[in-house]
């Protein structure tokens, strides 16, 4: 590359050797002063002309949003907040950014609310905050998997088309190669699948975990990192219709293994943003700090995003069980003052995000796991108690998030799962494979899913989940 990055030019003493930097006009003062900034960094990098040795033609086009090329000299800034700056020989043009339209965008210096940048999804990575959470977001990924490959787990390929429903709810986006106008059908009047593409019903998958299974019982430990597909009609700040999950699956382990390597494995990665992003989780806690401002106070958060990062890297999550959770909620001012939208009545409801609020922000005040929970309200695939009414089932819950994980030990027995399937009308002949590995050589093995961008939610401290990945499809919505 023949220009240096603006990060790595922050980071350097003053030279007086000439650089070369490119980037786009974030301001442009008095004719002289360009922040300029190139994505590397939340910082921006001051550029000063001296205007009178540049034609006034070049000057007009450094406006906001124009990207350019600065050569210059790297000497010790005279302003405050930074220790270098470029003294310019020259300026080029590289691409311009006309000001009547840039003041109709997002580009334009002035405020915006995080909706109008939703709309121009595609200009909202030039902006501090998404840079920001953008940066992070990718540095978190990294983290995930150097927490795998360090422990010695093995990056599993999940396929995103599959026949199969693996959280058996039934939500799921069909994929068809048929002509929805004219597709055949069979003698009954119904769309014949055998004609289509793969000569059977198909559809992306919700989660890769029953493959990631198949591979545990050969790998020993594997995790999948990919994009999966929920058509839950779900229109909330912690839902997307495509979202990035992580599957660890795990050979000859239970469900105390598996609670140990989900609080572990967050632990690290929150660790991990914090030593490498620490510039952008602290533009990320100001912004927390300025837009708390304008709350009713007892709104605000007692912890700012720093701390609330530590908190949870220094305390140990606690582990609850759903009856003692019941007891708990039951017992609760909110459910008792019938303030929960949902109130809790007995043992076997299933828990709303109110209710796992109340006990992460109100009640434990930390990271909470609860497990065992009736097997009714759980998928077809968790290991059965012994009480015969219970299932190894784990969620995470986090403050602000609620579910950040959900996981189980998978039910290994034969017999058992083939009735639980029965049981729940999941057909056989789908998932005779998923059989197989109950019969040949079967074992206790455990794993769990992680939202990634709930955890990129945490992580920036961004209320709505829109706000932390790229484009986010949900209902009604699948624009760029
Ligand atoms: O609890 P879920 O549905 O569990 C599974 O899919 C299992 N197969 C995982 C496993 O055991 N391998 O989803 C796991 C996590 C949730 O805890 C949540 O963080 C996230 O995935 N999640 C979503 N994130 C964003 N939008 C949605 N619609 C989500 N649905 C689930
Ligand atoms: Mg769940």
């Amino acid at each position: 590359m023949q220009h240096t990055e603006i990060k790595t030019l922050l980071q350097s003493e003053p030279s007086l050797h000439e650089v070369t930097v490119k980037g786009w006009v974030r301001s442009f003062r008095s004719n002289r002063f360009i922040a300029m900034n190139d994505g590397s960094t939340i910082h921006n990098l001051q550029c000063v002309v001296d205007f009178e040795k540049f034609e006034e033609d070049v000057l007009k086009k450094i406006t906001v949003g124009a990207a350019i090329e600065v050569k210059g000299l790297l000497v010790e800034s005279q302003g405050q907040g930074q220790n270098v700056e470029v003294q310019v020989t020259t300026v080029e043009i590289l691409g311009e950014a006309d000001p009547e339209e840039v003041k109709l965008t997002i580009l334009s210096p002035k405020r915006h609310t995080l909706e109008t940048l939703r709309e121009q999804a595609h200009l909202r990575v030039r902006t501090n905050t998404f840079g920001a959470v953008m940066r992070l977001r990718s540095k978190l990924a990294f983290g995930v998997h150097e927490y795998f490959q360090k422990n010695g787990f093995f990056y599993m390929h999940s396929p995103i088309i599959t026949g199969s429903d693996a959280e058996g709810a039934g939500e799921m986006f069909r994929v068809s190669a048929l002509d929805p106008k004219n597709p055949p059908k069979d003698k009954d009047g119904n769309i014949n699948y055998k004609e289509d593409f793969f000569e059977k019903e198909t559809n992306l998958t919700v989660s890769g975990q029953l493959e990631a299974e198949t591979y545990a019982m050969g790998l020993g430990k594997v995790y999948t990192f990919g994009p999966t597909f929920r058509a839950e009609n779900s229109n909330t700040s912690r839902h997307l219709a495509e979202f990035w999950m992580i599957e660890p699956e795990i050979a000859f382990c239970d469900l105390d293994g598996n609670m140990d390597l989900a609080e572990d494995f967050i632990k690290y990665v929150i660790k991990y943003a914090l030593d490498n992003c620490g510039d952008d989780i602290e533009f990320l806690e100001n912004r927390l700090l300025e837009e708390e401002k304008n709350k009713p106070e007892a709104e605000r958060s007692e912890m700012s995003l720093r701390n609330k990062l530590q908190f949870v890297l220094e305390n140990n999550f606690k582990r609850v069980s759903y009856t003692e959770a019941i007891e708990i909620l039951k017992r609760s001012k909110p459910n008792q003052k019938k303030k929960f939208k949902y109130i809790i009545e007995e043992w076997g409801a299933d828990l709303q995000s109110e209710h796992e609020r109340f006990l992460v922000e109100k009640h434990f005040k930390c990271p909470v796991i609860l497990f065992d929970y009736p097997a009714n309200i759980k998928s077809f695939y968790m290991r059965l108690n012994d009480d015969g009414k219970t299932v190894r089932a784990m969620d995470v819950l986090f403050p602000g998030i609620g579910e950040i994980v959900g996981g189980s030990q998978r039910e290994e027995r034969y017999d058992v799962l083939k009735k639980k399937m029965e049981d729940m009308g999941i057909p056989h002949d789908e998932l005779y494979w998923y059989l197989d590995l109950r019969k040949f050589g079967t074992a206790v093995h455990s794993g769990f899913g992680l939202g990634f961008e709930r955890l990129v939610q945490f992580v920036t401290g961004m209320g709505n989940i829109r706000d932390v990945i790229p484009y986010p499809r949900t209902p009604g919505n699948a624009e760029f």
